[in-house]
C-alpha cells in the first residue's frame, strides 16, 4: 500500500493536484475536508452553533457518514443522503473550520480516514494527514501559495461552480479560516517535520502535479512509480 499525504492551507490547489495525481497513478483520492464539511453542514442545517463543542458532541451519535466512490468520484453520504455540492458553499467552509477545532469531531472522523488508507493506495489531502492521520505516509507534502494566489483560484473555482463570489471577500474569509485552522490547539494545520514544502504560487495544475511527482521520485526512487 502507498500513502501520499498532501496538507496545506485552503485554496493551495491540494484537491485539484491530488485528484489529478490519483487519476494518473490509478489510486484513490481522499478529500478529508469533505468530512468536516459534512459535519459543518449537519450542524448548520439543524441550527446548531458550530463552535458549541457540547452541542456538536451531542449531535455526533446522530450522524452516519459514509464515503463511497462512484465512477471514481468521492461521494460523502450523510445519513444515507449524498450531499453533493451543498458542502461546497462558502458558509459551510467556515462551519467546517469551526467544527474541525472540536476534539470529539476529529476523534469521530479518525477511523473513517485511516480505514480508507488501510484498504487502498491513497493520495489523501487535508490539514493533519502527515502529522496525525497517516504519520507513516510514504510521501508527505505541505502545499502552499501566497494568500492572493489562493484567493484568486478559489474565486474562479466558485464562479465555475455557479457560486460567484467577490475576490476581496474570499481573500478575507480565507485568511480568517487559515488562521483558525493553523492556530487551533488540536491537530493544527502545520507541516509535518518530514514534509517536503511545495510553494506553487507560480505553478499551474500541470506544473504542480509534475512537482509532486518529482518529490515522489526523489523520496521513493525512480522505480517507485513504475506502476504509473
Ligand atoms: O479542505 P477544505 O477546505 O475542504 O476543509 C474544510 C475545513 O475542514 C478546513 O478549514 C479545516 C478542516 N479540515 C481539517 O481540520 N482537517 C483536515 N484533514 C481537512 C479539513
Amino acid at each position: 500500500m502507498i500513502q501520499i499525504a498532501i496538507d496545506g492551507p485552503s485554496g493551495a490547489g491540494k484537491s485539484t493536484v491530488a485528484k489529478a495525481l490519483a487519476a494518473r497513478l490509478g489510486i484513490v483520492y481522499v478529500d478529508t475536508g469533505a468530512l468536516y464539511r459534512t459535519i459543518g453542514y449537519a450542524a448548520v442545517s439543524r441550527g446548531i452553533a458550530t463552535k458549541d463543542a457540547m452541542a456538536l458532541e451531542a449531535l455526533l451519535p446522530e450522524l452516519q457518514i459514509d464515503v463511497r466512490y462512484e465512477n471514481g468520484i468521492q461521494c460523502v453520504y450523510l445519513n444515507g443522503e449524498n450531499l453533493g455540492d451543498r458542502i461546497r458553499r462558502p458558509e459551510i467552509s467556515m462551519a467546517a473550520s469551526d467544527v474541525s477545532a472540536i476534539p470529539a469531531v476529529r476523534a469521530f472522523l479518525l477511523d473513517t480516514q485511516r480505514e480508507i488508507a488501510r484498504k487502498n493506495n491513497v493520495v489523501m489531502d487535508g490539514r493533519d494527514i502527515g502529522t496525525v492521520i497517516l504519520p507513516d505516509a510514504d510521501v508527505k507534502i505541505f502545499m502552499f501559495a501566497s494568500a492572493e494566489a489562493r484567493a484568486r483560484r478559489r474565486t474562479l473555482e466558485l464562479e465555475q461552480k455557479g457560486m460567484p463570489a467577490d475576490y476581496e471577500d474570499v481573500l478575507r474569509e480565507m485568511k480568517e479560516r487559515d488562521a483558525q485552522d493553523s492556530g487551533r490547539a488540536i491537530a493544527p494545520a502545520v507541516p509535518a517535520e518530514d514534509a517536503v514544502m511545495l510553494d506553487n504560487s507560480e505553478l499551474d495544475i500541470e506544473g504542480s502535479v509534475a512537482a509532486v511527482i518529482a518529490i515522489m521520485k526523489q523520496k521513493l526512487g525512480e522505480d517507485a512509480l513504475a506502476w504509473e
